[in-house]
Order: C-alpha cells, then structure tokens, then sequence
C-alpha cells in the first residue's frame, strides 16, 4: 500500500457533530475529500444543509441531520439510529460539538447548577452520549475510531472558566478510557487539542489574537482537516489514547502561552 492510500478513507462513513460551522465542518469537508461519506449533525438546519452541498459536490453521500441537540441522550440515540439505518456502516465518530460561553466569567459562588450542567453537558456528556450511542454498532460492524475534541483549556485550567476546563479535561480522560476499554475491538479512540482558531478566516484580521501566540498567529481553519483525516485514516492505525495538539506551541510555551495569563474574560 502506498503512503497516500494509507490516507484513503473511501467507503467509511463518519458522524461529525457540530459540523455545519468553524472547526467542524473544515473537518467533514477534508474527512469527504479523502474519500468518506458524511453524516452532518447540528441544531440549526442552515449550516447543515450547506456543508451537505459542499460534500455532495466532491462525490461523496450526505445526510444532514438539524435539530438534533447532542446534551439530549435521547436526541443523540434517535440520530445514530438514523444514522446507521440510512447510511449503513458507519465507522468514523467525531465528537466536535461544544460551546465555550457556559458561566465564562463568573466566580465560583455565581455559578449556577445550570451554568454548571450547560457547560458539562455540551461539552463532555455530549461526546459521552455520542460514543454510548454508536459503539454497538462499531463493535458489530469490526470497529472504527472515535475523534473526541478538546482544547487547551483541558490542559491548563481556566480562571474563572471552570465547566469549559473540567468538561474538556473529561474529554481527554473519555479518550483514554475508551481507547483503554475497546483496545483489542479495533476500537481507536484519538483526541485533538485545537489552540485558538478563528469563526472565520477572516476573524483574525479583525481581532489581532495572534499577536498574543508563540506563532505569531492564531491557527486557519484548513489546518484542522488533514490531522482529523491522518488520525481517522488506516496511517493512524496504531495510535490510540492520545491527544494530540494543534495550537502553534501555545501549550508548549508553559502555563501562560506567549506571557498571556489565561483569563476567561479576555
Ligand atoms: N475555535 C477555537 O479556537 C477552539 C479552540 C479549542 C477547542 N475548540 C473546540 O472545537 C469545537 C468546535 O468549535 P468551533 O470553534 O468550531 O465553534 P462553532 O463554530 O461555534 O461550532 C460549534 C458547532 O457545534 C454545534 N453545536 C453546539 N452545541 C450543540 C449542541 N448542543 N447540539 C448539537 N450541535 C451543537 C453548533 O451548531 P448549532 O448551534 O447549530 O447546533 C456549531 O456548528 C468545540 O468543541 C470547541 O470547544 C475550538
């Protein structure tokens, strides 16, 4: 096999969540380029009707599923089931959907039991359920890999941003548990951990935040993609368990990238 067929993801079929925008769907787009169909899942049916004509125009099968909410486990259930009724064998789970806001800013006496569950639940229980749902099937169909996303905040810890560093530092731990438990299933699990990345590309230019990182520049959106299709690919075959950062040395400059003290109000 040569080098780039190792990249080849032809006849798989991944679950992307939260795929109709930002790093979400940058990931579908390249997962479709490399050869695999996609099912798109978000809220809001706009985005993923969208991202559904960019995937379809490069030959691949679509199936965008809107108003599917991820923190609800019965939503999450309802939509694998579609999922795997509609598209046959589905082999690529990526738990991208998350929500950065939840309680940002407020001390620890503010938050609410319902800024506590809001941020735990879009961005751990949602990955959680997501996995719960589609494992049967993996385990039925000879496995698969599941992509969880992080971010640096699960590394470092936020002041005053509790529930968006305890849930994605949950997300690291559901990635090694997972790897640990369905290792001999051909089960991987695997984890990106983005630095900042732009709404759009055009978000840096307006705001400057690069200047703060040790690259000098926050990442573009294009750079997602191809770590999302090495780490699904058959060339990733033997990683599992690991996370795997893309933030142009943030975490890697220390605690504070760049001298910047990571507050959660800016
Ligand atoms: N951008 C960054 O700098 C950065 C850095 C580190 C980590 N991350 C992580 O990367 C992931 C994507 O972030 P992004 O920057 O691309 O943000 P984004 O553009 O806001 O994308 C989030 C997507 O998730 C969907 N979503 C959110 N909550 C959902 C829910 N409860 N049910 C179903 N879909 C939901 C949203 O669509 P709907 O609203 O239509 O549902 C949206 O399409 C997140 O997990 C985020 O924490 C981002």
């Amino acid at each position: 096999m040569s080098i780039l067929d190792q990249f080849d993801l032809t006849g798989q079929c991944a679950i992307v969540t939260g795929s109709g925008t930002g790093l979400g769907r940058e990931m579908a787009l390249h997962l479709a380029e490399a050869g695999a169909d996609i099912v798109g899942v978000g809220r809001r049916p706009g985005p993923i009707e969208d991202v559904g004509e960019e995937v379809r125009a490069k030959g691949r099968r679509y199936l965008g599923i809107s108003g599917c909410d991820v923190t609800d486990s019965t939503q999450v259930n309802e939509m694998v089931a579609r999922a795997t009724s509609e598209m046959g064998r589905v082999s690529i789970l990526v738990n991208n959907a998350g929500l950065g806001g939840s309680g940002r800013g407020k001390t620890l006496p503010e938050l609410t039991d319902e800024d506590w569950h809001s941020g735990i639940d879009s961005n751990l229980s949602s990955a959680f359920y997501c996995s719960r749902a589609l494992v049967p099937h993996l385990l039925e169909h000879g496995g698969g890999t599941i992509l969880n996303i992080t971010s640096g905040w699960g590394f470092r810890g936020g002041r005053n941003n509790f529930m968006y560093s305890i849930a994605k530092g949950g997300v690291i731990q559901l990635t090694k548990a997972l790897a640990m438990t369905y290792a001999r299933d051909n089960i991987r699990a695997v984890c990106i951990g983005p630095g900042l990345f732009p709404k759009t590309e055009e978000e840096e230019v307006l705001t400057g935040l690069g200047e703060k990182q040790p690259a000098g520049r926050i990442g573009f959106l294009r750079e997602i993609g191809p770590l999302a299709v090495y780490l699904c690919s058959p060339s990733a075959g033997y990683v599992s368990g690991e996370t795997v950062l893309i933030d142009g040395g943030a975490i890697a400059a220390g605690l504070t990238p760049a001298g910047l003290a990571p507050r959660a109000e800016g």
